[in-house]
């Protein structure tokens, strides 16, 4: 393959394990288990020793490494302990009798865990005569369209590992137990009886490629563990408030309000907190103090706390980090507020025993604002500071603060209350339903729980639509001007999309996708200028890749694996993540990916989501913060990410379906709070839409959400995708769902179709109804223009931009064999000439071409897939072995398309041609070759 494609970029994998380390979360070490001493002798019990998760599944985990390291091999790499071999072996062999089931490989098909050895009595004993001390593996993964379940093997143990855990604590004094999960598991299990107490229990979580290798540093003290919980781990699933209105089809009630995780156990339930959110232990012991806070701009609109903190490692051994977390507790008004919100946060370096470092954490009183969607505070759909007193506190977990005092007073004081934010209604839900509120204060400082009616819809969407269309203006047809004359400063931008037929811009919506050849082998999708008319207006075709975990290149070629997102959050540490992301910016520009699909940063609801492990945290400012680290790193590193799955995509199940019922308070204070904060701290250009409803209307035909909010409150200048065959409903009726209402989705300035069959934007194969409602006065020229103009604006700015790659996308050749292979001169030998048409319905069977002199064709596929609507299915064209093209697709209710795949250079001589499945799925009928 040209170029350096499918090679991971030098250092990549180096730093991954530094940040993998850097993210795992020590929540119990009684006697100091760990860190290992130097030829301490372990035994490591748990098949996840050796099938160790790197990632959850579905697109978010779908990247092909080069290798990954287990825990094991992590450990033999570190070479400080000595391992039980023998137990090892006996693992070995159950494991090749046991092989790693994924669950026949199709989508979302791999199940939450893997089948434990069953231990006995004897063989725990026998390992502790060899070995001090034993490590248990838990395993579990997760992953798209496919939630977790409060079941064994999902949210809580299987009988055959509490039973692991029993064994070993019955031979074992000290038992670390490592969990290599993709999220917060049920930890009842710890409050179990044992014979000998489990002292040490860490959060691994699935640390991408070198994991193995990351954890190990943990274990043997290289690296002291310094991540924090980015959730409340409560006693029961019951406890989350969300629970009970979880994993519905068709209704999600958001009856918790802004009180999720630990807004909500620290206003009504602390008792019911197991390990609160932002702790973690390291081997060392800090000290944070707070010298007086102080007030700065204090007549302005920029008012900031500017706290001065000192954080000193006390212990005498270790070296470590430390997360200092400032938390608010704003007066209740007549809003009702969380007992305490994280308002700030900050690591610091690695500090020695005895060190100390000097930071300051500034927090900018709007940023404590609340939204005010009923007009309670006489001030409707604005933000503001209710009068009383802000208190600070600080320290290394909700739970473990001290009280700072702010300019010689407890706390900030307004005495009357101030409008940060003047904005207009927008999103809110038309369905009458009751919110959280806290009732009255109880004398441990909690509240009382109650309910209110939440504040529905009071305006006009259609009048809002109506009275701010964009301007139209005439289509003028070729006049020469390139997109490239934009870019230079020559013409304007609105000039060169007056140029533009309707048909052209109603082309230009639909992205094509899976796998298309126009762009790198094996990627989500090509965008922009997907016909040769638009190309030769200078638009490129842009390509867009999963996913947040490193890039997504089915059909085979290899990149980085970084860790998850749950990772990534514990570590606390933006700057760090930032710096990672970079490599992987550099990654995408080799591979000449154009965007990052990823990252995705939907508010972690509950734990029962299935793609958890992709997001951050149940709080909107840590998921901001991360999100907007990964964009400036990714950008930073040449190329773009995408804020994805805007917005509300809590649940998997139903996932294309499911409504979010939410009052628009919550909306804006939790579930869009990561999108804007990431949005305003760095140059975010690109948004994905999820596939469900908000209010009754799907976000990708969401006026408010891609127009009011996005664009015109956040000034958000970028492109807007839908996800993957996403749907969208009458933009201002909302109502039923389909693929065709494209003109809803231009209305609500969602500016791309993701995606048609490959060749199929020309074609409109989705039959989608953009043409039909500029006739019909749906939708008007003007609102197309704009989301034409928002599309080219963004290419103007990707790498391919500078690539200027040909029309066509490459042409892969290949090395011909010069004699019939013997055991093939008995079997059909297809002879080709300017055009050849070749059944290749039966996979695995073996065809072989003879081609007589040297062509260049254009390859062609009738596809279908049998598996359910928006579950992908991926097979492999073979030429002599290698790849000729990737065929990628979702289930097609029946339907067969016929699919662009590549163009092959063959030179005289004959090729073995075969398939290779991928995932299960995909059904082929013929091959069509026309030299070109
Ligand atoms: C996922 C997206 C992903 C897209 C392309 C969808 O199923 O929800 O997150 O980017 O597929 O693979």
């Amino acid at each position: 393959m040209e170029n350096k494609f499918g090679v991971p970029y030098e250092g990549f994998a180096e730093f991954a394990r530094k940040v993998a380390a850097q993210g795992a979360v020590l929540i119990q070490n009684e006697g100091s288990v760990l860190p290992f001493q130097e030829k301490e002798k372990v035994a490591v019990f748990g098949r996840c020793q050796i099938d160790y998760y790197r990632s959850g599944t579905g697109s978010g985990g779908a990247v092909h490494v080069p290798y990954a390291v287990n825990l094991i091999e992590g450990l033999k790499n570190s070479g400080k302990v000595q391992l039980n071999d023998e137990l090892l072996q006996t693992y070995k062999e159950w494991i090749s009798k046991h092989p790693f089931d994924n669950g026949g490989g199709g989508w979302a098909a791999e199940p939450w865990n893997q089948e434990e050895m069953p231990l006995t009595t004897s063989l725990c004993e026998e390992a502790a005569e060899h070995s001090n001390k034993a490590i248990i593996v838990i395993g579990r993964t997760a992953g798209e369209d496919k939630d977790n379940a409060d079941a064994q093997g999902s949210y809580r143990l299987t009988e055959k590992e509490q039973n692991m855990i029993d064994k070993v604590t019955d031979s074992f004094e000290d038992t670390v137990v490592l969990l290599n999960v993709p999220g917060i598991i049920d930890m009842s299990w710890l409050q179990k009886k044992y014979r000998n107490p489990i002292k040490t229990v860490i959060y691994a979580w699935h640390g991408g490629m070198e994991g193995g290798n990351a954890i190990a540093d943990v274990l043997t003290g290289k690296v002291t563990p310094s991540g924090k919980l980015a959730d409340s781990i409560a006693y029961n699933i019951e406890d989350y408030p969300s629970t009970k209105n979880y994993g519905d089809s068709l209704q999600n009630l958001y009856e918790e309000d802004i009180y999720v995780g630990y807004r909500y156990f620290e206003t009504f339930a602390p008792e019911r907190v197991m390990y609160e959110f932002g702790f973690g232990l390291s081997y060392t012991q800090f000290s944070i103090t707070v010298k007086e806070a102080q007030i700065k701009n204090a007549q302005e609109k920029d008012t900031l706390i500017h706290l001065p903190v000192l954080v000193k490692n006390t212990g005498d051994t270790y070296s470590g980090k430390e997360v200092v977390q400032i938390y608010v507790s704003a007066p209740q008004g007549k809003l009702g507020k969380p007992a305490k919100v994280l308002a700030g946060y900050q690591k610091t370096k690695l500090l020695a025993p005895g060190e100390s470092q000097e930071m300051t954490i500034d927090v900018p009183i709007t940023g404590l604002a609340s939204y005010d969607d009923s007009g309670v505070t006489g001030h409707k759909s604005c933000y503001v500071l209710e009068a009383g007193e802000y208190q600070f506190f600080a320290g290394n977990s909700v739970r473990n603060t001290e009280h700072v005092m702010i300019a010689g007073n407890t706390g900030y004081v307004l005495a009357k209350t101030q409008v940060v934010e003047e904005l207009s209604e927008a999103l809110a839900p038309v369905q009458k339903f009751s919110v959280m509120k806290p009732g009255k204060r109880r004398t441990d400082g909690s509240y009382e729980l109650i309910y209110g009616e939440v504040a529905v819809e009071t305006t006009s969407l259609r009048d809002k639509i109506l009275k701010n269309l964009p301007e139209s203006f005439p289509v003028t047809g070729d006049r020469g001007i390139h997109l490239q004359d934009v870019a230079d400063g020559k013409a304007n931008i609105k000039d060169f999309v007056a140029q533009l037929s309707a048909e052209d811009m109603a082309m230009m919506v639909r992205g094509e996708g899976m796998s298309n050849p126009l762009v790198t082998p094996g990627t989500a999708s090509a965008f922009g200028g997907v016909t040769e008319k638009l190309y030769d207006y200078g638009i490129p075709f842009a390509c867009c890749a999963d996913g947040p975990s490193g890039i997504r290149m089915e059909g085979g070629l290899n990149a980085t694996q970084v860790p998850i997102g749950t990772l990534l959050s514990a570590t606390w540490d933006d700057s760090l993540i930032e710096e990672m992301y970079v490599f992987e910016g550099k990654e995408l520009l080799r591979n000449e990916v154009d965007v990052l699909l990823g990252p995705g940063l939907n508010l972690r609801r509950n734990p029962l989501n299935g793609r958890n492990f992709e997001y951050f945290s149940e709080d909107p400012l840590l998921t901001g913060q991360m999100a907007a680290a990964i964009v400036r790193g990714v950008m930073a590193g040449g190329c773009n990410a995408t804020l994805k799955h805007f917005a509300c995509n809590s649940q998997e199940k139903d996932r294309f379906q499911v409504e979010a019922v939410v009052s628009e308070r919550a909306i804006r204070e939790l579930y869009l709070k990561g999108f804007e904060i990431a949005i305003k701290n760095s140059d975010a250009n690109c948004v994905m839409t999820a596939y469900s409803p908000i209010n009754g209307h799907y976000s990708a035909s969401n006026y408010d959400l891609n127009t009011t909010i996005l664009r015109k409150e956040w000034g958000f200048k970028g492109i807007v995708m839908t996800d993957w065959w996403g749907r969208m409903n009458d933009v201002i009726e909302g109502g039923e769902p389909n693929h065709q209402q494209t003109a809803s989705m231009i209305r609500a300035q969602n500016d791309l179709f993701m995606v048609v069959n490959n060749s199929g934007a020309p074609v409109n194969p989705m039959g989608d109804d953009t043409m039909e409602a500029l006739k019909n006065g749906k939708l008007t020229i003007g609102e197309l223009q704009r989301n034409i103009m928002n599309i080219c604006s963004f290419l103007i700015h990707t790498p391919v931009f500078e690539r200027k790659p040909e029309y066509g996308g490459r042409v892969v050749n290949f090395t011909p064999k010069a004699v019939l292979p013997d055991e093939k001169r008995s079997g059909e030998v297809i002879t080709l000439g300017e055009t050849g048409e070749i059944d290749v319905s039966s996979a695995g069977k073996t065809i072989i071409l003879n081609v007589e002199k040297e062509v260049v064709y254009l390859v062609e596929v009738d596809i279908s897939s049998n598996a359910p609507r928006i579950a992908q299915a991926t097979t492999n064209l073979l030429l002599n072995g290698e790849v000729m093209g990737t065929l990628q697709c979702a289930g097609t209710e029946g339907r067969w398309f016929r699919q662009k795949i590549s163009a092959i250079g063959l030179k005289k001589g004959y090729y073995e041609l075969a398939l290779q499945e991928l995932s299960p799925g995909l059904v082929l009928k013929n091959m069509y070759l026309k030299a070109k």
